[in-house]
């Protein structure tokens, strides 16, 4: 039986403090370990946690300042980090076979996952320090789990959290701050009768039932972690960093009474040039929105539900608006100026081919009709040359590339784009047999990197690739 919706307030990540800093960097270290915390109330939910938290604690970094994270596994199972939206060097940004193993494990009776196929990993015992240059600018990402075949699994017992970048031209604008800036991870989940995490893995090895192709979907919608929590807010504007943590579900998220619209102000890559007003918010897996909700518009006393339009208007959260208060914040009508890069000629194209298909095993879904593998590197990238990349889709697939952000050029073969594809991406939500262009630019980093499917039931299944940058 599940909960009543709006009992449970909603939780905030806490803010992780470094461990020590100096004139260089700020030192970090994150324990992943289990945890049993009471998400559904009354009962007790086994997670796989950063520091046993479910998110994990949010990164509140500054651009330009180097944070090193030391990760020490004390699961049962390896695991690897991946900063999602990060201009991270190739050592740490988390190669599928990057493993750090568990610093407990036996490696004779516990079954071991990921140990298969560890050729073409830099494999790491107990614990790995990744290094994050934190050198672009602001903008909401977010680390998890990226461990090959088991990405989905780990992440949905919990292996995820943000890590926010801030900058000056960010901080310069007057826009809600402090506890009037919320981050919302929402990320679905199904739990059995005693409180513990539902989901279907097959019993020997990699992958989920073949009914879960199209990706893990599920009947209780978490926000930071709690269950369709409820929020007071005041009478204002408030700022909420929006992440869709789930594993295959996409939300469009809507007030179930008006006149509150969502004003987006940045996307995956931070800010947009100019605001964009939304009645609804589509937000597929791995994509962020950030956006300013003007509650004024509501009187104190009054409720106001954020439903999934995609999903029967299924309860997500609500808030509470509670009283008046003073609000000396607004939308500046211009918020960045980066320019939105015109469209080059004579630049290299590449085309990605997202399908269903079998190439290997136990796989299943494919890019250019290949299943990932990790010694193979489908393109050579030059650094600091614009391309422009085509991919194109049999089904839904939210296409996530690694250590650039883009811009989208057109969608279904027109220059006009979906009004969620502004601004600088990282993922981009492409619908059945569609064709999206987007130009990106490589820099600083050589080595090997990743483009897939953000469903991650579909990056496990191997749709996924590797490419090096040069
Ligand atoms: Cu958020 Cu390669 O992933
Ligand atoms: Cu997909």
């Amino acid at each position: 039986k599940l909960p009543e919706p709006f009992q449970v307030p909603l939780p905030i990540p806490p803010v992780k403090k470094p461990i020590r800093s100096d004139a260089k960097a700020d030192y970090y270290q994150v324990v992943q370990r289990k945890a049993s915390l009471e998400i559904l109330p009354g009962l007790k939910t086994e997670v796989m946690g950063y520091d046993g938290l479910l998110p994990g604690p949010t990164f509140d970094v500054r651009s330009g300042r180097t944070a090193i994270v030391e990760q020490i596994n004390q699961l049962d199972v390896s695991t690897v980090v991946h900063l999602h939206g990060g201009h991270t060097p190739a050592p740490s940004d988390g190669w599928p076979l990057d493993l750090i193993m568990p610093a407990n494990g036996q490696h004779g009776g516990h079954h071991m996952e990921g140990m298969e196929g560890m050729e073409g990993g830099d494999t790491t015992m107990g614990r790995r320090t990744y290094t994050y240059p934190n050198a672009q600018r602001a903008a909401t990402l977010w680390y998890h789990d990226h461990t090959m075949d088991y990405t989905a699994p780990r992440v949905y017992r919990g292996l995820f959290g943000l890590h926010i970048i801030r900058d000056e031209e960010e901080d310069k604008l007057p826009l809600p701050k402090g506890d009037r800036e919320i981050p919302l991870i929402i990320a679905d989940r199904a739990f059995d009768a005693d409180g513990s995490f539902l989901y279907p893995a097959l019993k020997d090895g990699p992958g989920v039932e073949s009914k879960y192709m199209e990706g893990v979907v599920a009947d209780v919608t978490l926000v930071n972690g709690a269950p369709w929590p409820v929020h007071e807010v005041d009478a204002v504007r408030y700022r909420f960093r929006v992440l869709n943590a789930s594993n295959a579900r996409r939300y469009e998220l809507g007030f179930d009474k008006g006149p509150a619209t969502f004003v987006q102000i940045g996307s995956d890559g931070g800010l947009l040039d100019k605001p964009i007003e939304h009645q609804t918010l589509v937000v597929a897996p791995a994509e962020r929105f950030d956006v300013v909700v003007d509650f004024s518009q509501y009187r104190p006393g009054d409720e106001v539900t954020v439903v999934n339009r995609l999903d029967g208007n299924a309860n997500v959260m609500r808030f509470k608006i509670a009283r008046k208060a003073a609000d000396d914040t607004r939308i500046p009508a211009t918020l960045s100026t980066y320019a939105v890069t015109p469209r080059p000629n004579g630049v290299v194209r590449r085309e990605w081919r997202f399908r269903r298909g079998d190439a290997g095993s136990h796989r299943g879904w494919t890019i250019n009709g290949k299943a990932f593998d990790p010694k193979v590197m489908q393109a050579q990238v030059k650094l600091d040359q614009y391309e422009i990349w085509t991919f194109v889709t049999d089904v839904h697939h939210p296409v996530h590339v690694h250590l650039a952000p883009f811009q989208v050029l057109t969608r279904g073969g027109q220059s006009k784009l979906s009004e969620f594809d502004h601004g600088w991406k990282d993922t981009v939500d492409i619908r059945p047999a569609e064709v999206v262009e987007v130009l990106v630019k490589f820099s600083a980093h050589k080595g090997k990197y990743l483009i897939h499917c953000h469903n991650l039931e579909h990056e496990d299944m191997a749709m996924m690739a590797g490419f090096e940058t040069i």
